[in-house]
């Protein structure tokens, strides 16, 4: 494997983005002894406690994104996109990427990470989000046209945030699910995501193995149903078993088509997961960033739970 990478993360700061710099200071040091992080404030706290562990600021203007992007990705192999989907604007999504995409870095992670909405089926209300994705995906793809490698990273749920939202109630021991409990859903931790983000890019920048890793890649760190987190649960704080209420996955999606994609995304990916549209268990690039489970642990539900609860 060659050494000695250097890679950016537009949104370096963020929930995700902190998760994977601090992946590649710290473990991926010697494959990226240069890790560059754009942020519009580089004087908060999150932002000098990266530098701090070895992290380069660079400053990220929205005003001005191709002349702030100029220096920080010049000589750059990778550039990872971890901005937000909800809040950033679109003009500014679209000048990152022509500029990450003609900066000469040679591999360009799109900022998915989560559902793989290419398999989405609401047709004529789908979540905007999402296409928005799907049009940035389809433009990256061109604009590189085979010489940039582009990798959307599908990674489920983020595993740190979604047993406080879509329908655990941990405090109370009530669970409510769309369609069946027993629907498996992957969640991976955003520091697997990290880990997960660094092989494939080396995996991709190595001629030798450039060609093992698709455009756009599913993972799952640990895949559970509401039946599995409401039994962990029970395990973990001692409790009877909680109940589990389930909506009509039908009703559900009829009330998305009338709410004609002004739904929250949170009911939307409520509908996926009963429609096991977030069950990455069968086909997804574990084995390749992760063999047999030799560069590390993925972090399971149950761990995570007992982080939440105990
Ligand atoms: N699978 C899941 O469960 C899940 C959950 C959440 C997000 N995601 C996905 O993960 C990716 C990253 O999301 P995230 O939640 O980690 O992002 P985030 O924390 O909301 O934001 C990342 C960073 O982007 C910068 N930023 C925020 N708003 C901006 C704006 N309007 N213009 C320019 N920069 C802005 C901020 O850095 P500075 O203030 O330092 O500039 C922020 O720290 C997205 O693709 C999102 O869809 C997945």
């Amino acid at each position: 494997m060659s050494t000695g990478y250097r890679v950016a993360i537009v949104g370096g700061t963020g929930r995700l983005g902190k998760q994977i710099v601090d992946i590649l200071v710290s473990e991926y040091r010697t494959q990226f002894p240069i890790v560059r992080v754009l942020t519009r404030d580089p004087t908060s706290d999150t932002a000098r406690n990266l530098q701090a562990k070895g992290a380069e600021l660079h400053m990220f203007d929205e005003a001005n994104v191709d002349g702030s992007l100029a220096t920080a990705l010049s000589g750059v192999d990778v550039v990872v996109n971890a901005l937000p989907s909800a809040t950033t604007p679109l003009s500014v999504k679209k000048q990152v990427q022509t500029t990450a995409i003609t900066s000469g870095a040679r591999v360009y992670f799109l900022s998915e990470f989560g559902v793989d909405h290419r398999q989405n089926d609401f047709p004529g209300y789908d979540h905007h989000e999402w296409a928005v994705k799907r049009e940035l995906a389809e433009d990256a793809r061109t604009r590189a046209a085979g010489n940039v490698k582009i990798v959307a990273v599908y990674s489920g749920l983020f595993l740190e945030g979604a047993f406080r939202v879509t329908g655990y109630d941990l405090e109370n021991n009530t669970y409510s699910c769309v369609g069946s409990p027993a629907q498996r859903i992957a969640f991976t931790s955003t520091a697997d995501i990290g880990r997960t983000v660094a092989e494939l890019a080396c995996l991709a920048l190595d001629s030798e193995t450039a060609s093992h890793v698709g455009g756009a890649v599913r993972i799952a760190g640990t895949v559970v149903s509401y039946e599995h987190v409401r039994d962990m649960v029970a395990k973990i704080k001692g409790l009877e078993r909680g109940a589990i209420s389930t909506g009509d996955l039908w009703n559900k999606k009829r009330e998305l088509q009338e709410q004609g994609g002004q739904a929250s995304v949170l009911d939307y990916i409520r509908v996926l997961m009963g429609e096991g549209k977030l069950d990455f268990s069968g086909d997804n690039v574990n084995e390749l960033v992760n063999p047999r489970g030799t560069r590390w642990r993925w972090k399971s539900a149950y761990d995570q739970l007992e982080t939440q609860l105990l």
